[in-house]
């Protein structure tokens, strides 16, 4: 009997203890599951908003994948893989004229709960014989589009108050790069929209965020890879020794997108391998 008393007890505990577990575990969902939430990632196709899209279709979000020239093929297998609804959204963004009749457009049919500005172009030249034509470019799809598009998906997150916008800013919102000049002025800029931004709409209950991806293996970096001794120069100076793949960034992008972030503003999260505090 004094056994069986003690296996009670036992059993109760257990009991208990899995109850509370599970409601441990369902606090942490809530805090960071993106279920039935939509998110619109540009530049989806490839590289780091690949990575994104399929990190927030796992933790439950409908997605939106935003293109221009880029295949979605390999994103959309993935995400039917994960088993999440997916729309796609193809637009120039080096056009900020188009930008915000597009969006509207987009509007009437999807609500958006998410936005992640991730689509970026870069252009290696000497400041010297830097191109305007090439400064244009990189200002326009990096910043100009980037602000149009955002001021309109916003425009119905003001109105529901509630809303995630994630940047993807760069290194290169704090440091200076080498022949990358219309990339530096355009990805500093991105951080300083997040904070004016975040200032504004924090009280309308939007969060404006930003990650900073430090070396990421992407199409982005190729010409530094392909440069043997660049490539080399650029790892041994990384403290994790390694390069970024673009799933690294994930785990980020749910956070910045996840009710946990709900009192995180203008803030940009540098996910780097140590790069910076170097
Ligand atoms: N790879 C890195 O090391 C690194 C580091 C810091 C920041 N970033 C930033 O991350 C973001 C993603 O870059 P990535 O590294 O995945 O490179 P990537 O070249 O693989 O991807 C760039 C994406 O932007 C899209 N894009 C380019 N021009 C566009 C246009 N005119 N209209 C619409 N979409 C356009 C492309 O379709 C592509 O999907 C960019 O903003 C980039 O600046 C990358």
């Amino acid at each position: 009997m004094a056994n069986l008393g003690i296996k009670k007890t036992m059993i109760f505990s257990i009991t208990h203890w899995n109850f509370e577990v599970m409601h441990l575990k369902n606090r942490f969902n809530e805090m960071f599951s993106l279920e039935g939430r939509v998110a619109l990632v540009t530049g989806a196709g490839k590289g780091i908003g690949q990575a994104i899209a399929v990190a927030m279709a796992e933790a439950g979000a409908d997605i939106i994948l935003h293109t221009h020239q880029t295949s979605l093929d390999e994103t959309i297998r993935l995400l039917e893989q994960i088993g999440r609804n997916y729309a796609t959204f193809t637009l120039d963004l080096s056009v900020p004229e188009i930008i915000v009749e597009a969006v509207q457009r987009l509007l009437l049919t999807y609500q958006v709960d998410i936005l992640v500005n991730n689509a970026g172009v870069i252009k290696r030249t000497e400041a010297r014989d830097y191109h305007y034509e090439d400064w244009s470019q990189v200002l326009n799809t990096n910043l100009n589009s980037l602000f149009l598009l955002t001021q309109s998906i916003a425009q119905p997150m003001l109105e529901r108050r509630c809303g995630k916008i994630i940047n993807i800013a760069s290194l290169l919102s704090f440091q200076g790069g080498i022949n990358v000049v219309a990339y530096t002025a355009s990805k500093h800029a991105v951080m300083g929209l997040t904070k004016s931004l975040a200032n504004e709409w924090a009280y309308s209950g939007i969060q404006v965020n930003a990650i900073a991806p430090g070396y990421i293996v992407t199409e982005n970096t190729r010409p530094l890879r392909e440069n043997d001794q660049r490539m080399l120069e650029i790892e041994s100076r990384i403290p994790t020794g390694r390069w970024g793949k673009p799933e690294d960034l994930g785990g980020a992008a749910v956070f910045l997108a996840s009710k946990g972030s709900d009192y995180v503003n203008g803030h940009t999260l540098v996910v780097d391998g140590g790069w910076m505090v170097r």
